[in-house]
């Protein structure tokens, strides 16, 4: 707390809840537009619904499901079956993290959700074909929300946003559903998810946790429900906006970041020097920042920048860094693709007919997630001349692949066959290969390709 601010506790949950008290530090600026918290709260249950149980709800519902009644709400009745027989397909969580987690349940019946106190909305929030923040699911789950509602409920939206679409988009839809009025009625919090998948490393209670919330007393309530499961602490953001605003630049600075070295690995492959020679070298300046240029794909870094500048346009700004970083990412593909087919012309291998072999499809290592994955840029490029590519991924599920890309993933790629042989995701599963390992895929003139750095420079035909 800083020094001019004051601490004041008051009873303000039911009884039964963790939090019987509730600190507010409120700064003297505050003070004055700070109202008691509504008794109305005092002997509320505190019953959790999770709204969209994938890579960021599932694991949420499961920690709140370890101390609050929980009940975790998807549409998909087949994901429901699924984590109802403790099955999450997304590998994110294990069936004993499921059995851990007493008070939670499943369900796809909007129904059986009438007790809820306190709504979390984990939907996707997707770009549309033109690369604008497609909002449906997020309307979606707010209309569904929005007829449950009563008085005191709360709303905390976790989906990656636009600042201001929460109090522009959602309350309304809550209003207009519910009959109760935003701030009397109920009230929202926005907490953005800062989940890695994949990462086993930094699991959602080891992640410092962003909340905020529409009234001084939501945003404490909000911030000491999130404390309790959060063990790495919580940062409470002054409003919903800024909270929103911090989520979407987190990952915007990341997809930056990441577009510039990739704009460095094709200033120096042209110039005939290693990137990651030069990056190792860099790094030794104490103020360096590490990123490795790859393939940015996956609905989080490639998307969320675009819901930032779909909002500066509406405000009459045209982002320019933005969008050049994002127009260099979504570039990588093709220039991985050029570099290939060009070794390959430089080794008299004709395209056409040849077979070329993909080693991952997922769009990161170790997750099955195969949502714009630009791999699938390569595989369709690569198509286009009239090769014959392979996919080899062990992390995905290969009936999903066949069912979102039209892509056969095969189980084990044969010996002397390929043409060229492209590494381009580096799960653990690929991280003990050597050189000669996948040489051995190659027919007797192969070209050999990656573009995660796994191997030397001087062992591989080329890399990033
Ligand atoms: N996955 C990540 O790495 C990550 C990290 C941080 C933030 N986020 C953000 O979190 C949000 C969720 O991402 P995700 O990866 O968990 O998405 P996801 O696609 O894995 O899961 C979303 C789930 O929501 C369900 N759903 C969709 N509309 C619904 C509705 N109206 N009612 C009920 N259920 C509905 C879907 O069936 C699906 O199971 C997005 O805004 C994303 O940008 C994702």
């Amino acid at each position: 707390m800083d020094g001019g601010a004051l601490a004041l506790r008051f009873h303000c949950i039911h009884p039964g809840s963790p939090f019987r008290f509730v600190t507010l530090a409120v700064h003297p600026m505050c003070e004055a537009t700070m109202s008691k918290p509504p008794a109305r709260w005092r002997n509320v249950d505190t019953k959790v619904c999770v709204v969209g149980l994938g890579y960021v709800g599932l694991p949420l519902a499961i920690e709140f499901g370890k101390r609050f009644e929980t009940t975790g709400f998807d549409m998909n009745s087949k994901r429901i079956r699924q984590l109802q027989d403790k099955i999450d397909v997304t590998g994110e969580v294990s069936a004993e993290d499921i059995k851990g987690s007493r008070q939670l349940r499943f369900t796809d019946d909007s129904e059986a959700l009438s007790a809820v106190t306190l709504f979390i909305v984990t939907v996707p929030t997707p770009i549309d074909d033109s690369k604008r923040p497609d909002l449906g699911p997020l309307i979606s789950a707010s209309t569904t929300i929005g007829k449950l509602l009563e008085q005191d409920c709360i709303v905390v939206y976790e989906s990656t946003v636009y600042p201001g679409a929460t109090e522009e988009v959602c309350v309304p839809i809550l209003e207009h559903e519910s009959g109760l009025t935003f701030n009397e009625g109920f009230f929202v919090g926005y907490s953005p998810e800062r989940i890695n998948p994949g990462d086993s490393g930094h699991r959602l209670p080891d992640i410092t946790k962003v909340t905020s919330g529409s009234t001084p007393e939501v945003a404490a309530f909000v911030d000491e429900l999130y404390g309790s499961i959060i063990t790495a602490g919580t940062h409470r953001a002054p409003s919903i906006k800024v909270a929103e605003a911090a989520k979407v630049i987190e990952n915007t600075q990341r997809d930056l970041n990441i577009a510039l070295v990739n704009e460095l690995a094709v200033i120096f492959n042209k110039l005939g020097i290693d990137t990651q020679a030069v990056l190792e070298a860099a790094e030794t300046k104490w103020n360096f920042l590490s990123f490795r240029p790859g393939l940015v794909g996956g609905h989080c870094i490639g998307v969320d920048p675009y819901y930032l500048t779909h909002k500066a346009e509406q405000i009459g700004y045209f982002p320019q860094v933005i969008l050049a970083g994002r127009r260099i990412n979504d570039g990588m593909s093709e220039y991985v693709f050029k570099e290939v087919v060009r070794l390959m012309i430089m080794n008299r291998i004709h395209i056409v007919d040849s077979n070329v072999l993909i080693l991952g499809l997922a769009f990161k290592e170790n997750c099955s997630d195969i949502r714009n994955t630009r791999v699938v840029d390569i595989v369709r490029l690569m198509e286009s001349y009239g090769a014959n590519v392979d996919v080899h991924d062990p992390v995905v599920n290969a009936g999903e692949v066949e069912a979102a890309h039209g892509i056969s993933v095969i189980d084990k790629p044969g010996e002397q066959q390929y043409d060229a042989i492209i590494l381009t995701v580096l799960h653990d599963a690929f991280t003990g290969l050597t050189a000669g390992d996948l040489r051995a895929l190659g027919k007797p003139n192969h070209v050999l390709y990656e573009v995660k750095h796994l191997l030397g420079a001087e062992e591989v035909d080329g890399r990033l």
